[in-house]
């Protein structure tokens, strides 16, 4: 699978070397290609942005350089491409999931007061929110989205179990997690999780997910039993 990431600002990608998924693009399980957008500049002084029609602040990201680096990178039109935007689609475990089996992906990051709309309708296939901010840049919007995808795509996490049993997996969160030592600072780990009933526990971490979800997250909980009554 390759990532193309389009970006005015490639060296945030460094990001993206560390941890799991840097050694999955190590490893050739990804290829990620970041692509700085102002190489593919006309302007002699490589500008790729300015001020927008009928005022206001800010500066917009013109549409050449934006327009060239995604016919470079994409000519045959096969990627899936993307343009990070408070506008679009909230991410979801359910929106990485998808991503992460829609073959090769290319992810447009805006900045400053974001793009000019004929990028966007030449170019794009979808747009993608991290949710109801703003941030100052599409960049950090691209890594999130690209690390919650890389954990569905096999090969990227040691255990592939792990992408399947994790919060908003079966749309619960998960269960609490302990390790050693067996007490710290006089709070022991619950007696069931040291038993080696493995039902036991299966149905104790069933029990906390379905508790916690409808603590922290009663709208996740109506979701669960919605498709568990479809399902009967
Ligand atoms: C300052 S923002 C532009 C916001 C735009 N003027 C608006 O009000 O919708 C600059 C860039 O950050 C990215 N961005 C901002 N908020 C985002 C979000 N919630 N999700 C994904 N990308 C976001 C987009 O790529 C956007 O072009």
């Amino acid at each position: 699978m390759t990532i193309n990431v389009l970006t005015l600002f490639p060296e945030m990608f460094a990001a993206l070397e560390h941890s799991v998924i840097g050694r999955a693009i190590q490893s050739g399980v990804v290829r990620l290609n970041v692509v700085n957008i102002r190489s593919f500049s006309k302007d002699k002084h490589l500008k790729c942005d300015d001020y927008p029609y009928g005022g206001g602040a800010g500066m917009v990201m013109t549409p050449q350089p934006i327009f060239d680096a995604v016919q470079a990178v994409d000519p045959q039109r096969i990627c899936r491409r993307i343009y990070l935007s408070p506008k679009g689609q909230t991410l979801t475990a359910a929106k990485a999931k998808q991503l992460s089996e829609s073959g090769d992906l290319l992810f447009l990051c805006g900045h400053y007061e974001g793009v000019d709309q004929r990028a966007i309708d030449l170019c794009i296939d979808e747009e993608l929110s991290l949710g109801d901010f703003v941030l100052t840049g599409g960049e950090l919007a691209a890594m999130v989205a690209i690390d919650s995808l890389l954990r569905f795509v096999p090969g990227v996490l040691g255990s592939e179990q792990s992408a399947v049993d994790e919060s908003f997996s079966d749309s619960l969160l998960e269960y609490p997690q302990y390790t050693r030592p067996r007490v710290f600072e006089g709070l022991e780990v619950p007696e069931v999780l040291v038993s080696g009933h493995h039902e036991n526990v299966e149905k104790w971490r069933r029990e906390q997910s379905l508790a916690i979800t409808s603590r922290l997250r009663p709208d996740l909980i109506e979701n669960f039993a919605s498709k568990n009554t479809a399902k009967e």
